[in-house]
This record gives structure tokens, sequence and C-alpha cells, in this order.
């Protein structure tokens, strides 16, 4: 069995792994506004990520692990707030630790990003941003890094972790660039195949797949995937 990742949009992924455990990263579904209706029924779920606490990541997270009931992994102020809207199941963590759940590890890691949860009309000290990579058992491992700037210590992370596919935002405005994921690429030497995401939702997310093909052309047999919302690729 391979291991699947499908584009919600944005920076939503599901991944279904050999062992069909699936896993939902930032659940920002419903008010997705790229994602497609078809997919906005989840169906079951065994785990949930979340990078941070804005909007375009948590924004359901609340109702869909409510309805879903899966465990769900957040910053442990993030986790803290889901907590106390009702949401059970939810394990706080922090940068630097790991955790197995559903037979995947995960590895919580630094995202250079800010992390407010909006509610109502006040703003949560949400924690701080992060980014994962999980451990996928006869699978790949997948480096989601979340919302963020390039940051020296992505080096570190492909020295540890070696990730074997890794999801980069390339929207520019809040996060990298193509300029700066492309230093990215580098930087994951391990990583053969490249997610973009957190690009096209938004007019001002300009940042193509093309751009960052063009910027990473000198890396041998980098894959750098173009997706639609709603595309799946076998990895
Ligand atoms: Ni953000
Ligand atoms: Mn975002």
């Amino acid at each position: 069995m391979a291991t699947k990742i499908t584009w919600l949009g944005h920076a939503t992924f599901l991944i279904e792994t050999p062992a069909g455990k699936r896993v939902l990263i930032d659940p920002w579904v419903k008010n997705n506004p790229v994602c497609p209706d078809k997919l906005k029924k989840l169906g079951s779920v065994d785990l949930i990520l979340i990078t941070h606490g804005h909007g375009d990541h948590i924004g359901d997270a609340v109702e869909i692990a409510k309805e879903l009931r899966p465990p769900v992994v957040a910053i442990y102020e993030t986790a803290l707030w889901l907590g106390s809207k009702g949401v059970e199941n939810v394990s706080g963590a922090n940068k630097g630790g790991s955790q197995v759940i559903s037979g995947i590890r995960i590895h919580m890691v630094h995202a250079d990003h800010s992390c407010g949860i909006q509610d109502g009309d006040h703003i949560v000290y949400g924690g701080e941003a992060v980014g994962y990579v999980l451990e996928i058992p006869d699978g790949p491992r997948v480096y989601h890094a979340g919302d963020t700037a390039l940051f020296g210590d992505i080096r570190l992370i492909g020295e540890l972790y070696r990730p074997t596919v890794a999801m980069l935002p390339i929207g520019d405005l809040y996060t990298m660039s193509p300029r700066e994921a492309a230093i990215a690429c580098q930087w994951l030497p391990s990583a053969s195949q490249i997610f973009p995401m957190h690009w096209g939702t938004f007019p001002p997310l300009i940042g193509t797949p093309t751009r960052l093909r063009e910027l990473t052309r000198e890396i041998p047999g980098l894959l750098i995937h173009d997706l639609k919302p709603g595309d799946t690729r076998t990895v």
C-alpha cells in the first residue's frame, strides 16, 4: 500500500497511510473557499494536526473534532483553547517533542509565524506557530511547514528528520514566496517531492508552483507538484 496525499486547498491536507489511517492537517474545510464541495464531507479521520491558531488553519477544527472525535494535536496553549471549546482528546505538545498516535511518530517543529486565535471580538494567545514532521510506517516522512518565513533551522529539520516529502507555503504576504521556498528546498535535500501550499486562495497569495519550479531547476530529481484543490498524489 502506498501513502496518498490529497490537497483540500490552502494549507489543508488529508494523508492516507499504508495502514489506512487518515490524517487531516489544518482543518479548514467547510469555510475554505477553494475546497471542492465533494470533499467537504470528510468521512472518518484518525488524527488532526493543527499548525497554528489563524482562522485559515484552525477555522473548522472545533466543529470537525466534535463531530469525528479523533485525537487532535496542537501546541499547548492552542490545545487548551480547543479544550475550552469542548474538544475532547486534545494532545497539547511543544516544539522539539514527539509523540506516537495511530502508529505515526509526530514531531512538532519550529515555524516562524504568529499564532493569535480570533475568538469572537478578541484575540487569544495561542502559543506559537509550528510545523510537523510525520514518520509514517512503511511510508514517507512528511514535513508540513505550516505558515512560516524562511528560517535557518529548516536545514536542521532536514538533517534531523530527513523528510522525503515537504509541504511548503509559497503564497507570499503571510508566508514565504517561491524565492524563499526555493532555498528551503535546497535545505531539505532528502525531500524529493514538494507540495506547494498557501497560494492562490486569495488574490494577494501570488506565488505559484511554476515559479518555484523555475527557481529550483538546479536541484536534481526534485518533483514540485502543481495541484488543484482536491487532487491526490501517491507518494
Ligand atoms: Ni497564519
Ligand atoms: Mn495562513
